[in-house]
């Protein structure tokens, strides 16, 4: 198997967000950055790695590249994984995982080919030490991943651990929440300013006030939670305080951000997580109805995902409630930019106001648009 003698890094995302992506690690002194499908790839150092797990509000996961190999069988990729010095990377007394995914393999089975990845790492560190290392599907200390393309494979070893969109402070959970990083990901696409008045008034469990909440203080998403590179025989501890402990001073800004959702039980969700997060005491929440909530400011950033409408009777209600939104946005909330992530392409029109940006984006699997309206009084109709 070939290897780069620099570390070399790729940083998984929702599709969609790569371009952010790509300056937020850019900022964070990364090297040679370069967008793929689904992440970014980049250089640095261990301390540039260490900074992108603790700062990136964009990232999942960032994975360290060991090398790229050439296969056609199962056998191959066995043969790849087992010329790895796993030993030299990680203790035998850490428990492993490995992910596996692939687009256009021709391998029939990837259980098969992620069960050969395992018996590689395993049978090399017999082979060393005479024992091996158990393997952990749910907390593994060490997380290895291959990526199978047509017919060359990449081994990396996570050093996120735990995806970096849980940050730690999600206690309460709701149906259908925005994962942290692709929230975070439409904040920063909304082009809201700190001192923009910022409302969702669909808030479920808070994701986006929280999110928003700390991008304004500047503090790092990462604050909060331990990460897989801790556990690496390559973890250099003083670089990690170096990161740690250089953090920016939280900004003094004190955002103006409102919450609001029809189920009380969501807002009492996003009480909780704001808590935990530390910022209840910079958002106003209340149980509202989208459709008659007054705006809270003159003007301001909305954002919220509405409910997708995925099942038959679901998508008749939405039918019947994107009207009604257009007319209440119109009476209430002229001189807003509102935003709205949805995998129901029907609303741009059935809104009866026309979408200023339709940026495509990934929730998980689901193809979405977050659509803009900026809504200007007694205009705007199509
Ligand atoms: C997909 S969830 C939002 C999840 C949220 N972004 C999060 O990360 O937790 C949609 C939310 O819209 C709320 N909702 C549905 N109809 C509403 C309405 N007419 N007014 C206000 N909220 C509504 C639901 O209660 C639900 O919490």
């Amino acid at each position: 198997m070939s290897s780069n003698p620099s570390e070399s890094f790729f940083a998984s995302s929702p599709r969609g967000l790569e371009a952010i992506l790509a300056d937020e690690l850019r900022s964070l002194g990364a090297q040679a950055v370069t967008t793929a499908a689904g992440g970014v790839a980049f250089n640095g150092s261990w301390e540039t790695c260490y900074a992108a797990n603790f700062h990136s509000r964009i990232a999942s996961r960032i994975l360290w590249r060991l090398g790229s190999f050439d296969y056609a069988t199962e056998e191959d990729i066995y043969a790849a994984a087992h010329s790895v010095s796993w030993g030299q990377l990680f203790g035998v007394e850490k428990s492993i995982r490995v992910n596996l995914t692939a687009i256009k393999s021709p391998l029939k089975s990837l259980d098969f080919a992620t069960l050969r990845i395992k018996d590689a790492v395993c049978d090399r560190f017999r082979d060393e030490t005479g024992i091996r290392p158990d393997v952990d599907r749910l907390a593994p200390d060490v997380r290895i991943h291959c990526f199978l393309a047509h017919a060359e494979g990449t081994l990396y070893l996570d050093t996120s651990g735990e995806p970096l969109f849980k940050r730690g402070w999600r206690h309460a959970s709701v149906e259908a929440p925005l994962r942290e990083n692709l929230a975070a990901g439409i904040i920063k696409l909304t082009g809201w300013k700190f001192d923009e008045p910022l409302f969702d008034p669909m808030c479920g469990g808070g994701t986006f006030l929280i999110e928003a909440a700390a991008m304004a203080l500047n503090e790092p998403p990462g604050a909060g939670r331990s990460f897989g590179f801790e556990k690496l025989a390559a973890f250099d501890l003083k670089a990690w305080n170096r990161v740690r402990d250089g953090r920016p001073p939280r900004n003094k800004v004190r955002p103006a951000l409102f919450g609001s959702d029809i189920e009380q039980g969501a807002v009492a969700s996003a009480k909780k997580n704001l808590m935990a997060a530390g910022f209840f005491d910079l958002v106003k929440l209340q149980r509202a109805d989208i459709l008659k909530v007054e705006a809270p400011a003159s003007a301001g950033v909305m954002v919220a995902n509405p409910p997708y409408g995925e099942r038959l009777s679901d998508a008749d209600e939405m039918a019947a409630f994107y009207p009604q939104l257009g007319n209440a946005l119109k009476q209430r909330f002229a001189g807003w930019r509102c935003h709205f992530l949805t995998s129901d392409f029907r609303m741009a029109k059935m809104i009866r106001l026309s979408p200023s940006r339709r940026v495509p984006l990934f929730n998980g699997a689901l193809e979405c648009r977050l659509f803009e309206f900026v809504v200007v009084a007694g205009s705007n109709r199509k």
